[in-house]
C-alpha cells in the first residue's frame, strides 16, 4: 500500500506535540518540522520544505499563539498568522493538496453572548491575535477551496508552555493566584485536538467529499477561568505540598494585558455531522495531561 505523506508545520507546539505521541495511522509517512526546520513566515524555505517532502497533505499548527505579544509586535503576528497561512494555502492549491490549518475562538468577540459560536457566524476580533489568525483564515478560504479550519479554544495538555502546565507552576511558586472570573472558556485538551486532526486526515486522505470548510472543536462543559484554575488545582493536589489562595478577579484588574473575549465557547455540531467527533469532558483530557506530566516527572526522578 503506498503511504500517505503527511506534513506537519509548528512540529515541537502542545498540539503537535499531542499528535506525534499518539499512534498515527500505519501508512503515514510524517514530515514534522518545527520552526527551526520550516519557518512558516519564509516563503522559500516553505516552498522548498514542500517540494523536498512531496506531502499528500499538510496540516499546520504552526502559529504565533503569545496573545499579549501580538499586541506588541503587529509585524510578526501578521507575518506567521495571516501572510504564512495565505502562502501554505497557495502552495497547496497550486500542488491540489489538502491544507487543515487550525484557528481559534478568538476570532470572536464574546460580547452580549451566552450561548456557543457557530461556525458560521460573524467574526469579530478583539485583539491583534484574533485579528491575525481572522485574516489568516480568510486567506485560506479564498485562495483554496480544499481546506479543513478547525478553531479550537482554551488548549491545555501535558507539552510545552500552556495553561497547565503554567498552572502547575504558579502553585509551586506562588502563595496567592488572582484568576479572572468574568472571562467564560472551553478548555480543550491537546490530545482531542491531535485524535481529531489524525480523524480529518484519515478521513480527507480517503477521499471523503464534503469534508472541507470550517470546523469547531472544544471541550464540555463551558466554565470559568477561575473554575477552570480551581479545577487544575485539585488534579494537581496528590503530587504536591502546595496549595496557594486563589483570589476571583475582573479582567480590568490586568490593565497591561490584551483585551480577551469574556465569551469564548464553540458549538461543536458541524465536526460530530460530518466525522463523528464528539467533544469530550475537559476533566477527562485533564485527567490524561496530568498522567502523562507525572509520568514524565517519574522517568526523570
Ligand atoms: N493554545 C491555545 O490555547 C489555542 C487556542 C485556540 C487556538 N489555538 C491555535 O492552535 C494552533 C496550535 O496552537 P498550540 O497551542 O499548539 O501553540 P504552541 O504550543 O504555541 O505552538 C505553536 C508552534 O508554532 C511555532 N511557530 C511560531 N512561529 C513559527 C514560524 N514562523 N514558523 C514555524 N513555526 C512557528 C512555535 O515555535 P516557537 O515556540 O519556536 O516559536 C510553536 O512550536 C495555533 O494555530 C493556535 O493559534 C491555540
Amino acid at each position: 500500500m503506498a503511504s500517505k505523506r503527511i506534513m506537519l508545520l509548528g512540529a515541537n507546539g502542545q498540539v503537535s506535540q499531542a499528535l506525534r505521541a499518539e499512534p498515527i495511522p500505519t501508512d503515514w509517512q510524517l514530515g514534522a518540522y518545527g520552526h527551526a526546520e520550516c519557518d512558516i513566515t519564509d516563503h522559500r524555505m516553505v516552498q522548498e520544505t514542500i517540494q523536498n517532502f512531496k506531502p499528500d497533505l499538510i496540516i499546520n499548527t504552526a502559529a504565533m499563539t503569545a496573545v499579549d505579544k501580538c499586541e506588541t509586535d503587529h509585524a510578526q503576528a501578521i507575518a506567521a498568522n495571516f501572510n504564512a497561512p495565505a502562502n501554505l494555502a497557495a502552495q497547496c492549491s497550486t500542488l491540489d493538496i489538502p491544507l487543515i490549518h487550525l484557528s481559534t475562538d478568538y476570532v470572536f468577540d464574546g460580547a452580549d453572548r451566552n450561548t456557543p459560536y457557530a461556525t458560521e457566524d460573524m467574526m469579530h476580533p478583539v485583539n491583534m491575535y484574533g485579528d491575525s489568525k481572522m485574516m489568516g483564515e480568510e486567506a485560506i478560504r479564498h485562495t483554496h477551496p480544499f481546506h479543513v479550519i478547525l478553531r479550537i479554544s482554551s488548549v491545555f495538555s501535558a507539552y510545552g508552555t500552556n495553561l497547565l502546565t503554567k498552572m502547575l507552576q504558579a502553585i509551586e511558586t506562588k502563595d496567592e493566584l488572582k484568576i479572572v472570573t468574568d472571562q467564560i472558556c472551553a478548555p480543550t485538551a491537546a490530545q482531542d485536538v491531535a485524535r481529531a486532526l489524525i480523524k480529518i486526515t484519515e478521513t480527507l486522505m480517503h477521499g471523503k467529499s464534503g469534508g472541507y470548510g470550517t470546523f469547531h472543536l472544544c471541550g464540555t462543559p463551558a466554565v470559568n477561568r477561575l473554575e477552570f484554575s480551581q479545577a487544575m488545582m485539585d488534579a494537581y493536589a496528590p503530587f504536591t505540598a502546595k496549595r496557594p489562595q486563589i483570589l476571583p478577579a475582573l479582567s480590568s484588574d490586568f490593565p497591561g494585558f490584551a483585551a480577551r473575549p469574556p465569551y469564548a465557547v464553540l458549538e461543536c455540531s458541524k465536526i460530530r455531522d460530518v466525522y463523528g467527533i464528539n467533544q469530550r469532558p475537559w476533566r477527562e483530557g485533564l485527567d490524561e495531561a496530568m498522567q502523562i506530566l507525572m509520568q514524565g516527572r517519574r522517568q526523570v526522578a
